[in-house]
Parts: C-alpha cells; sequence; structure tokens
C-alpha cells in the first residue's frame, strides 16, 4: 500500500496501543472499541504473552493491524520476519532507524514484496525516554539533530515514514514535507507536567498532535486504564473530527 492509499482508506487517525496482560483482556477490548478505530498497534507487551491468538485475530483480517516490534536486527533477519508477517491486514512495520540504510532498504524490499497491501516501513529515530546522559552515551549532543540525521538517512534508505513525539510533528514536516507518515504516540487528554511522573514527557492532546501535522495517533493507557473506554475513546474521537 502507498502512504497515500493508507492514509485515504484510514476510518480515522486513532490507533489503539493494544498493550494488555492477557488475551481475554485484548479480546474483549477488540470486540467493544475495534468497529470504531482506525488502526489497532500490537506489541511485544501482548505479543509474548498470546502470541497464538495474536496471529490468528491478524489473520482474521478484522482490523488494520500496525506491528510495532521497532526491529533492530541485521537486514536478513528483519527481511524475513517481514517476509512471514501473517495476514494481509499488518499495514505498518516499526524498525530503529540506527539500525542503518542496509537493514532499512532489506525492510523495505520484504515489505514491496508483499504486494498492493504491503505495510509501509515506519523507522523509529530516537526513543524519547532517553534522557540527555543516555543520549550523549550513544554520541548524539543534541537531541533534535540526532532525530534528524536518524530520519533523513531513514527516509532516504526506503522508510515510508517515521514515529515522531507530537512535540516533534512540526518540526518534523518543515524538514521532509507531507510525503512521510507520521505516527505519533504520546497522547494524552492533558499536557504532563514537568515531573508529574508520566513517561509521556512530549505529549500532546488529539487535536494538536493532528494540527501539528501527525497521519496517526497511538493511544495506549489513557483508553486502556480508563473505567469507561468506549466514552474515553468516543471523547478522544470527538477531538479527532474538524469543528
Ligand atoms: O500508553 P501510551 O499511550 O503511552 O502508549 C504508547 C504506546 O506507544 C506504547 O505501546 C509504546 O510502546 C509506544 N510508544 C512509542 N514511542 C514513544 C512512546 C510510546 O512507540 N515515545
Amino acid at each position: 500500500m502507498t502512504t497515500e492509499n493508507l492514509r485515504r482508506s484510514l476510518k480515522n487517525p486513532v490507533c489503539l496501543a493494544l498493550d494488555t496482560p492477557d488475551w481475554p483482556t485484548a479480546e474483549s477490548l477488540l470486540e467493544r472499541l475495534g468497529p470504531s478505530l482506525g488502526m489497532v498497534k500490537i506489541g511485544p507487551v501482548l505479543y509474548v504473552r498470546a502470541a497464538g491468538s495474536v496471529t490468528d485475530w491478524i489473520e482474521s483480517g478484522t482490523c488494520p493491524v500496525f506491528l510495532d516490534f521497532k526491529w533492530h536486527d541485521i537486514p536478513h533477519t528483519v527481511s524475513e520476519a517481514i517476509r512471514g508477517l501473517p495476514g494481509r491486514s499488518v499495514r505498518l512495520v516499526t524498525i530503529h532507524a540506527q539500525g542503518g540504510p542496509a537493514m532499512i532498504s532489506a525492510a523495505r524490499e520484504a515489505a514491496e514484496k508483499k504486494g498492493e497491501n504491503r505495510p509501509l516501513v515506519i523507522a523509529v529515530t530516537l526513543l524519547t525516554h532517553l534522557a540527555k546522559g543516555e543520549l550523549c552515551l550513544l554520541g548524539i549532543k543534541d537531541r533534535w539533530e540526532g532525530i534528524q540525521r536518524l530520519g533523513k538517512a531513514a527516509l532516504d534508505a526506503g522508510a515510508d515514514g517515521l514515529v515522531m513525539a507530537p512535540g516533534d510533528v512540526v518540526r518534523a514536516r518543515e524538514e521532509w514535507g507531507p510525503g512521510p507518515f507520521i505516527v505519533t504516540p504520546g497522547i494524552r487528554f492533558v499536557r504532563p507536567e514537568a515531573g508529574s511522573g508520566d513517561d509521556q514527557v512530549l505529549s500532546e492532546t488529539p487535536a494538536r498532535a493532528l494540527e501539528n501535522g501527525s497521519d496517526l495517533l497511538v493511544v495506549g493507557r489513557p483508553i486502556l486504564e480508563s473505567p469507561t473506554p468506549e466514552k474515553t475513546l468516543e471523547e478522544i474521537l470527538g477531538q479527532c473530527r474538524p469543528e
């Protein structure tokens, strides 16, 4: 699938991060929220606990899937992982830009081989939890400079898009234009105060993240931890509709 086709085919820009502790919890959420979601993100939290059920559900093709394993491995391994993706509903996969151009091109090539409904390859530049000291250990002095360098390398090597924290989306669009598919985690109803203990320090509201130029909002805990997930999702969707 091309970036443009995926944008057009999405029911809405809300992607639920299905980071639940077991399959029955995930299944119940999918039954209640699935029909209203633009996409569902599956990552290691659920996969390591319920791989078989997750794979069966992906193969059922009931919802577009974002498979978020943030691969960073040798090109052959990443390529084989993409070749073996279950079903035809996986629309996005993630790789680390730090895996390098050869790994990224191999990922794109493997994705292309899946045909018309191929998944887009989305690159992670720098994880938002990395503090200044940790970035220094990786040889990165300035966070945005690191994102710019890794983002450019990933897009040049064939990535279809980037994961960007809400606060970086405006700069990312200035830098790379409207082409790349931008996925944004860190969505909250209110921006957390510095030192509040919330690990999504670069958070933003759904409306602002879309305004800034994001294509897909990844929302986990605000829905998963809500006593009324349907209501919370409805509020988020309400914020996503143009006024
Ligand atoms: O629960 P929360 O809304 O913070 O969900 C965020 C989801 O997005 C998690 O599945 C996490 O792996 C992912 N994430 C990410 N990059 C970040 C923050 C979260 O990919 N900077």
